[in-house]
């Protein structure tokens, strides 16, 4: 039986009555499907990419159209989970006019349900635009790799209590713009437990502690694929590499050894036809 789709009213619900929302990221079509079957409330197809399928240093060289063939498989994988779109670098920063275009591009082209954009009160007239686009919006504060140079690098933010009230500012200003969503990342659980009571929209958090509304993880950390750093935050539900490079291994030496492929593994000649084969073959 297929799941019943999740849509921006349910998440708001889930808030009212303190049920928590389950978020990953996807990037593919096997693993939003995966996703899909486990019960995932929402799925965002993040600029994470970049660093989780590209092997880029960071996100920031990751483009509209990467974007928007990643969303395609993820929407083939999961019909019925809520899906959004990660908007990239460069793709909302220039013009209320461009992140319109883009955030319709991801409408459009890959039917997601809501795109998501980094950054605060310096982004409320884009948010606006794209909510007058008829697009539904998800902030994103705290901790926005996108600006991660300005930011003295993947640092936690929110730590003194100026920094504090700036995210409240932001988070304040995030929801005034019409977002129906926020994501705070890598901010103390006190801030962000006062941003998820303040605030009337769902409060998501990565690396924001226990007290948001739900929880966002990036799937290759969370099942233990992606390697080259982990942060504080996650927490490795599975050892995919581990299991993955075992199965390499092994497969290599039974190639090695002639103990793959078997006699199972083999197309056999229909009946009767090897004995003409052979006849044939004597020509050669
Ligand atoms: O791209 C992404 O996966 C994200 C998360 C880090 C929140 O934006």
């Amino acid at each position: 039986m297929s799941k019943k789709k999740l849509m921006i009213h349910d998440f708001q619900r889930l808030k009212r009555e303190g049920e928590k929302i389950a978020w990953l990221t996807s990037y593919d079509y096997p693993t939003a499907r995966f996703a899909e079957e486990a019960g995932l409330d929402m799925i965002l197809v993040g600029d994470s990419l970049g660093m989780c399928v590209y092997g880029y240093e960071s996100t920031v060289p990751v483009t509209m159209d990467q974007c928007i063939v990643h969303c395609q498989a993820v929407r083939r994988g999961a019909p019925n989970t809520f899906v959004l779109g990660d908007m990239p670098f460069m793709s909302y920063q220039k013009s209320d006019e461009e992140a319109v275009a883009n955030a319709g591009r991801f409408l459009k082209e890959s039917s997601v349900d809501a795109i998501k954009l980094e950054g605060g009160r310096r982004v409320m007239s884009r948010i606006k635009a794209i909510l007058d686009a008829g697009v539904v919006v998800c902030g994103h504060i705290g901790l926005t790799p996108q600006s991660s140079g300005q930011l003295g690098g993947h640092k936690a933010q929110g730590r003194t209590a100026e920094s504090a009230r700036a995210l409240i500012e932001d988070a304040l200003a995030v929801q005034e713009a019409g977002a129906q969503l926020l994501l705070l990342e890598a901010v103390p659980p006190e801030v962000a437990g006062f941003i998820t009571h303040r605030l009337a929209i769902p409060v998501l958090s990565i690396g924001a502690g226990p007290h948001c509304d739900g929880q966002l993880l990036i799937v290759s950390d969370m099942i233990g694929q992606f390697q080259a750093f982990t942060p504080k935050f996650v927490k490795k539900y599975a050892d995919v590499a581990g299991v993955v490079t075992q199965a390499m291994r092994e497969y290599v030496q039974e190639v090695k050894t002639g103990a793959f492929p078997r006699d199972e593994h083999c197309y056999h000649m229909l009946e009767g036809e090897e004995a003409k084969f052979r006849e044939l073959i004597k020509k050669y």
